[in-house]
């Protein structure tokens, strides 16, 4: 080919790619042009509200405020450079993880994200989690044999502290129920119960203890507004404190799971390994984090609103006698037949989400959501309780009443929502994929402390107060309530006999 015959050809693709570029232009322009942005403050050139983010903490009540003074279901919030799209309506979360699910299937990459997940080493997994670890497969002979061996010892650790002069039967169910998620998830990953040696009623040691302090402050401080995320080159001065806390609460999770995982992966050397020692690494802490938060927080919750309105702990208490009777303890295969528990369950993850915003997702390309315009690299944050304590959609929506989830006798009840009327396991692409473990975990959890225990408020309170924590949507009080046994003596006697010497792991 000649000189001139070159030119022709680099002008022509030149005239091909301005020609495409000038059409997404006008496409985009005429989008804006068409559509608005969604309503929201005006915000401050180029920082855009991120002083009223730093002057309105928690920045989940400031952003359910603004929408709930501007009468709106989505709105947009800059951030930094960044738009920030919160939604409370089951309509427009269905239209974004349903309907335009793989314009919404990315992840943002901001300060939090990057270090829990050892620089975004997580991304590229899920199907191998998915597939290796969580299948139902697996669930099948692996982690159901765990949740019940954890089951066994949460009732002995439970009926321990009944026996114990010491507590007086009062129980802190907030660290039994995370001692129980997190048991059940480091024999899963690690195949043992005590990073230490634990403690002789069967409740965390010091180690475990550390371990959950650090995985909820990580959980509470990912993707939580920190003003890094959203104005990046001010990570370095720190100016909010989340980039320590985060250091220092990874740190303590990996300080226990590291060594663990070094050792196994120093015996499996020779094999050719999918997944770099970084990658499990940081996958690890991911699932870890993903077991533990969810299903505690929730039967906290639960027996706490049951205390307090007896007709339903009565309720639940009566299904457990009449499906599983009072000579043994409830397990994995009564779970079917408990549709009233789920029910409890199902309804504290639609009143006390353990989050107020899902975790969020991006938008990979300029796109329209409820007639309003939402521009490429969005952050887009369905809100857990806008969905679940709508009052469009449930009536009287801040009263604990599961009976509103019971359609009749036959039909079971799910756990799941993919109509998103209220958001527990999501769905979609970024759907969390245990929620088979997830919902074994949590049915058999609060089904055991209903079934082997009557609760009640402790003898000087008249009921459980009932409020949520200034800073997230936990109890603003770990639950301690009075147990006492409700089954035949010999169930526990039994139970107290019973060691498992195995420890099992994939
Ligand atoms: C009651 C228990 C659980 C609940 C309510 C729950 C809920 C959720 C929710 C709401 C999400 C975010 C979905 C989205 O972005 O749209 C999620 C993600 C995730 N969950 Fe769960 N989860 C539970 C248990 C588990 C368990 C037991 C595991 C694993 C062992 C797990 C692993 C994950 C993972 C890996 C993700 C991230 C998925 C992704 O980014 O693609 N979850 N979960």
């Amino acid at each position: 080919m000649d000189n001139q015959t070159n030119l022709c050809i680099m002008v022509a693709l030149c005239l091909i790619i301005a020609t495409i570029i000038f059409h997404k232009w006008r496409m985009t322009c005429k989008k804006r042009a068409q559509h608005r942005l969604p309503p929201g403050p005006k915000g401050w050139p180029i920082i855009g509200c991120v002083p009223e983010m730093m002057k309105n903490k928690p920045t989940s009540k400031w952003i359910h405020k603004l929408m709930q003074e501007l009468n709106t279901e989505i709105a947009c919030i800059r951030l930094g450079n960044i738009n920030v799209i919160p939604v409370t309506s089951p309509e427009l979360a269905r239209e974004i993880l349903k309907k335009q699910d793989a314009v919404f299937a990315s992840r943002p990459r901001c300060m939090s994200g990057k270090l829990t997940s050892n620089e975004y080493l997580t991304t590229k997994m899920k199907r191998i989690i998915t597939s290796e670890v969580i299948s139902s497969t697996i669930h099948q002979w692996l982690h159901m044999e765990i949740c019940h061996e954890e089951a066994d010892h949460l009732v002995k650790y439970v009926y321990h502290q009944y026996q114990s002069p010491l507590t007086n039967g009062l129980v802190n169910v907030r660290v039994v129920a995370r001692h129980y998620c997190g048991s059940v998830i480091r024999r899963i990953v690690f195949g043992k119960r005590f990073f230490g040696i634990g403690m002789e009623d069967g409740g965390p040691g010091m180690e475990e203890e550390e371990h959950m302090d650090g995985l909820f402050t990580t959980m509470f401080h990912l993707y939580a507004f920190a003003l890094a995320d959203y104005v990046p080159w001010l990570e370095v001065f720190d100016l909010d404190g989340y980039k320590k806390i985060l250091k220092d609460s990874i740190k303590n999770m990996r300080k226990y799971h590291d060594p663990e995982i070094n050792k196994r992966v120093k015996m499996t050397q020779k094999n050719n390994p999918l997944l770099s020692v970084q990658e499990i690494k940081a996958q690890i802490t991911e699932i870890i984090m993903a077991t533990v938060d969810n299903p505690s927080n929730a039967v906290e919750w639960a027996i706490a609103e049951m205390i307090n309105q007896p007709d339903i702990l009565d309720k639940a208490y009566k299904e457990l006698d009449k499906v599983v009777r009072r000579d043994r303890l409830v397990d994995e295969s009564d779970l079917p037949k408990l549709n009233y528990v789920k029910a409890c369950i199902k309804e504290t993850f639609r009143l006390h989400p353990i989050a107020p915003f899902n975790v969020p997702h991006l938008s990979t390309k300029d796109t329209i959501v409820g007639g309003y315009f939402i521009p490429k690299g969005s952050h887009v944050l369905v809100s857990r309780l806008g969905l679940g304590r709508n009052p469009r959609i449930w009536e009287d929506p801040l009263k604990y009443n599961p009976e509103r989830h019971i359609i009749d006798e036959s039909t079971q009840v799910m756990l799941t929502d993919h109509e998103l009327n209220m958001l527990s396991f999501s769905t979609g692409r970024r759907g969390c994929p245990g929620v088979v473990l997830g919902s074994t975990m949590v049915t058999i959890l609060l089904a055991r402390l209903i079934q082997g225990f009557s609760w009640s408020a402790p003898t000087n309170r008249p009921s459980i107060d009932l409020v949520e924590s200034e800073q997230d949507l936990l109890l603003a009080k770990p639950l301690i309530a009075h147990a006492s046994p409700r089954l035949e003596a010999q169930v526990y006697a039994q139970l107290l006999q019973t060691h498992y010497m195995k420890e099992t792991t994939i």
